[in-house]
C-alpha cells in the first residue's frame, strides 16, 4: 500500500543527494519506508493521498538520551536551584527509593504515559536508561520494562554509588552480576563519569566490561566540571559521550578526529543552569553533533525535542538546519542506527509535520504547539502504539 504525502511547503531530508530543504515537495511512503521524494509536480501515482496543506515536513527526533523509568517527584529539589542551590549527582538517589518501591505496573504505566507524551512532541527513537535502581533486582526490573518499550535501551547501574556501598566494590557488581543479569534487555552500557559518580578509572572498568560484553558504549562526561569522561570515551570508541559542559581544547580536538558523537542537552543545561555545551565551537571544529532532550526528573524534566533544538538555535548558535541535523541524523548517529533520522529511499517513514509552513518557525515560535501529525514507519501515532520496539 503506497502512500503520497503532497502539499508539503518544506521538506527536509537530509538525504545527501538534497541541498538543504526541498519546496513544494512530495513523498512517498511505502510499506512503512520512504519510497520516493522529490518536486510535487514529479509525483509518482500512489494507493492513497495525505494533503498536508503547505505544512513543513522533517524527520521524527531522535531522542538519544532520556531516563524515563522512574517514580517519585524532585520539584522541590528545581525549585530550590532556581533559588540558587548547585545541582549535584546526590539527588539521583532520591529517585532511586521512589524508583524501587514502585509496582511493576506502575513503571511501566509511567513509562508508557512518557514515552506518549514525547511521541506527542514529533520524537519516533527513544533511547532510555536503566539507572534509578542501583540492586540488580532493580536494575533487571528497570531494564526489563524498557525494553518492552523503548527504541534503544542502555544500562547505567553505574548512575550512581548507592549508600552504604564502597564505590569499587559497586563496580564489581555493576560489571558483574548486575551486568550478566541485566544484559539479555540492553545494547548500551553507559557510566556516569563525573565528581560525586564515578572516576574515569572506574568508569574504564565499566566500559571495559561492557564492550566484552557485547553491548556498545555511552558516556555521561564533562557534565559538572572537566571529569575526563570526554577523553576516556575516545579512547574506548563510544558511540556517544553526552553532556560535554566543559571541554578543553585537547577534548574538542579528540571529539572531531573521532566516531564518538557529541550530544548535547539544551534543556539540562538551562534546567542545572550549567554553561551551554559549546556546540558552536565543537561543529566548527568537524565533531558530529547530537541534540537529546535527557528526559529525567533531576536535571531536565522534558522530552520536547522542539524545544531543545529552538534553544540550540536562540541559545547555543547553531543554524537552524544544524540544529535540525543534530536532533535527527546525530541521535541516530549516535545510535549507531542507519534505518532513521532522514527521509532518505529506503529509511522508515517516521515523519513529523509542524503546524508552520517552515521549520524556522521552531525557533522563530518557541514554546508554541507546532507539532501538527506524527508517523511512525509510515502509520499516524495519534493512537497510542502497543509497542515502539
Ligand atoms: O543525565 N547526569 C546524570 N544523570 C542524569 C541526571 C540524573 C538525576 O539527577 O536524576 C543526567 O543529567
Amino acid at each position: 500500500m503506497a502512500t503520497l504525502f503532497t502539499g508539503i511547503g518544506e521538506l527536509w531530508t537530509f538525504d545527501p543527494a538534497h541541498d538543504g530543504p526541498l519546496r513544494d515537495a512530495a513523498l512517498v511512503v511505502d510499506d512503512g519506508v520512504v519510497a520516493w521524494t522529490g518536486p510535487a509536480s514529479g509525483a509518482p501515482d500512489a494507493d492513497e493521498r495525505v494533503d498536508v496543506g503547505g505544512r513543513a515536513v522533517l524527520p521524527g527526533w531522535v531522542d538519544s538520551h532520556t531516563h524515563l523509568v522512574f517514580d517519585g517527584d524532585r520539584s522541590s529539589e528545581f525549585e530550590a536551584r532556581m533559588a540558587g542551590e548547585g545541582y549535584a549527582a546526590g539527588g539521583i538517589a532520591v529517585t532511586t527509593g521512589a524508583t524501587r518501591a514502585a509496582s511493576d505496573e506502575r513503571l511501566r504505566s509511567l513509562l508508557e504515559a512518557r514515552l506518549a507524551e514525547a511521541y506527542r512532541g514529533g520524537t519516533t527513537t527513544v533511547e532510555t536508561k536503566t539507572g534509578y535502581g542501583l540492586t540488580v533486582d532493580d536494575e533487571v526490573r528497570s531494564a526489563r520494562i524498557a525494553a518492552e518499550l523503548a527504541d534503544e535501551v542502555t544500562f547505567l547501574g553505574a548512575h550512581l554509588v548507592p549508600e552504604g556501598w564502597d564505590a569499587d566494590e559497586y563496580v564489581d557488581l555493576v560489571i558483574g552480576d548486575m551486568l550478566e543479569a541485566v544484559r539479555p534487555h540492553v545494547g548500551w552500557m553507559d557510566v556516569f563519569c563525573e565528581e560525586g559518580a564515578f572516576t574515569v578509572e572506574q568508569s574504564r572498568r565499566v566500559l571495559d566490561a561492557g564492550r566484552r560484553a557485547g553491548l556498545g558504549l555511552r558516556v555521561h562526561g564533562n557534565q559538572l566540571g572537566h571529569s575526563g569522561g570526554v577523553a576516556l570515551a575516545v579512547e574506548m570508541g563510544a558511540a556517544s559521550v553526552d553532556h560535554v559542559n566543559f571541554l578543553s581544547a585537547d577534548d574538542v580536538e579528540a571529539l572531531a578526529a573521532s566516531d564518538t558523537v557529541s550530544t548535547i542537552l539544551p534543556a539540562c543545561d538551562l534546567s542545572t543552569r550549567v554553561q551551554f555545551a559549546p556546540a558552536r565551537q565543537l561543529l566548527d571544529a568537524g565533531a558530529t553533533v547530537a541534540i537529546a532532550s535527557n528526559c529525567n526528573p533531576g536535571t531536565s524534566y522534558t522530552s520536547s525535542m522542539n524545544f531543545c533544538v529552538g534553544t540550540a538555535v536562540l541559545q547555543q548558535y547553531l543554524t537552524l538546519e544544524e540544529a535540525l541535523r543534530a536532533a535527527t541524523v546525530g541521535g541516530a548517529r549516535a545510535l549507531r542506527r542507519g534505518d532513521v533520522g532522514s527521509l532518505t529511499v529506503g529509511s522508515r517513514a517516521d515523519l513529523h509535520v509542524l503546524d508552520a509552513p517552515a521549520a524556522i518557525h521552531l525557533a522563530y515560535r518557541p514554546g508554541m504547539p507546532l507539532t501538527h501529525a506524527v508517523f511512525r514507519g509510515g502509520r499516524s501515532l495519534d493512537t497510542p502504539r502497543e509497542s515502539a520496539g
